[in-house]
């Protein structure tokens, strides 16, 4: 029986690639796609998901419009990682399925209160409003989920938006520090992990040379930004979200401990900081499973083999 998971999402270049492995895969079953502002507003992203669905031929599947704007105060995107349209290279046509009635918020909940307890899995890939406002709302949707897996953070690692935080707690910290606090059972893929997943061009070409249309697409979605470009080294691109859904699929590939981890909400300086206590000094108790260590060939591999299997 596939595991029936929810993906909330900003798409996104990396985005859009977790959405097609989740889609490749029979190990899960998308329930919806509920947007988030984040990498671009939420027109757009919600948009891009949408428009991802139809090219996967699975415009069926329900897309949300969640929050169009954070908890925290300041809005900041990735315009200059994901480009205008949010999908690098990737133009995709305008979706011709509509989005679904509805809020994304109440989506969530209404799910997590209608499924069997344990049984859904949630997947953020973006900033944490949605879940964050889920929470508010329904507290008791945190005792619901069998899973709460969050692209985020870092532990040892240094941020990606800032020197201290990345970029989905940046844009959102108050909201992260909700989720954190939540008691919901969370396991965090942070930038230590997602930075040893990098697209090489081999692996590009193996992608493309898969010979769909979707391979083709992920290839151009997997491109480094150009942001990147012009640095001297060979550019490569993290492909931070596709870990979340690679993490369910394939666990095995991944290595990490439980672990207290805390947000920083109120110094300007280190705002969206994860605080990762490994050595357990804080007195505070694990609320998350943080990864640090992935099978990086293995990933591809396994993103390879199921994106084969889409049209
Ligand atoms: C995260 O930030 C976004 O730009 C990516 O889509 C990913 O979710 C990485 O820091
Ligand atoms: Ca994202």
């Amino acid at each position: 029986m596939p595991r029936p998971i929810i993906i909330d999402t900003d798409p996104g270049t990396d985005d859009a690639v977790a959405i097609l492995l989740a889609l490749a895969a029979p190990e899960v079953e998308v329930m919806g796609l509920v947007a988030v502002a984040g990498n671009l507003p939420l027109a757009m992203t919600e948009r891009n998901a949408r428009s991802v669905l139809e090219l996967a031929g699975r415009p069926e599947i329900p897309v949300y419009a969640g929050c169009p704007r954070p908890m925290s105060p300041g809005l900041v995107a990735a315009v200059h990682v994901h480009g205008e349209g949010g999908l690098g290279q990737l133009e995709l046509p305008p979706p011709r399925a509509v989005l679904a009635r509805g809020h994304g918020v109440d989506f969530l909940i209404e799910t997590l209160r209608e499924a069997a307890p344990r049984s859904v899995k949630v997947c953020v890939l973006g900033p944490l409003t949605n879940i964050a406002t889920a929470l508010v709302k329904a507290p008791e949707i945190a005792g619901r989920m069998a899973e709460l897996v969050v692209m985020g953070g870092a532990s040892y690692a240094l941020g990606n938006t800032t020197p201290a935080a990345e970029f989905n707690m940046h844009a959102d910290p108050f909201a992260a520090a909700l989720v954190f606090d939540s008691s919901a059972p969370i396991t965090m893929i942070p930038l230590d992990l997602t930075h040893q997943v990098l697209s090489t061009p081999e692996r590009i070409e193996r992608v493309r040379a898969l010979g769909n249309r979707c391979g083709e697409a992920a290839a151009m979605l997997m491109e480094p930004p150009p942001a990147r470009r012009g640095r001297g080294r060979r550019p490569t691109y993290a492909l931070h979200d596709p870990c979340v859904i690679a993490y369910l699929l394939a666990p095995e590939l991944f290595e990490g401990g439980e672990v207290n981890v805390a947000i920083e909400t109120q110094s300007p300086l280190t705002l969206g900081m994860t605080v990762v206590d490994w050595r357990g000094i804080s007195g505070r108790r694990p609320n998350a499973r943080v990864m640090t260590r992935i099978d990086a060939d293995g990933f591809y591999t396994l993103l390879t083999e199921r994106l084969a299997g889409l049209p």
